[in-house]
């Protein structure tokens, strides 16, 4: 769900972008890839998924309700992601969304 043609939009035009359910909702946290690249850097998934957004310049404001957790969330400025960590994210792009779409919303 990367909405790669918006963020280039948005970049032409200088205008930040902010993730929406940044995690899918923690339907991205169980991922195989990620799961992997989180192993390879004895990270959890959900800092993968941060890091991913922060090295592309995208806002992330993750939601979790459990203490140990927005910890976890917030210790990701001591490590980065490899150029082939990001391209083996980019690749599970699906292109669907979880939210309405603006373009058919009613
Ligand atoms: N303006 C809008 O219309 C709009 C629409 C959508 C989203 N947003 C914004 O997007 C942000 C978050 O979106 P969201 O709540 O839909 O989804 P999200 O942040 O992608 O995912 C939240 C889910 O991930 C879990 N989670 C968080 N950190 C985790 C971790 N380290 N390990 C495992 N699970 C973890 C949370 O569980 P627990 O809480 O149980 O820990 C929760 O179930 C918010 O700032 C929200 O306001 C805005």
């Amino acid at each position: 769900m990367q909405q790669e043609a918006l963020r280039s939009a948005h970049e032409s035009m200088g205008i930040a972008t902010q993730s929406w359910s940044p995690l899918g909702q923690g339907s991205a946290l169980s991922d195989p890839v990620i799961l992997e690249i989180a192993r390879k850097h004895g990270r959890a998934a959900a800092q993968v998924i941060i890091r991913w957004h922060m090295e592309l310049g995208l806002i992330a404001i993750p939601k979790s309700i459990t203490p140990s957790r927005i910890r976890e969330n917030f210790n990701v400025f001591d490590f980065s992601l490899e150029t082939s960590d990001l391209a083996a994210i980019v690749a599970l792009n699906s292109g669907k969304r979880l939210g309405p779409d603006p373009s058919t919303f009613a």
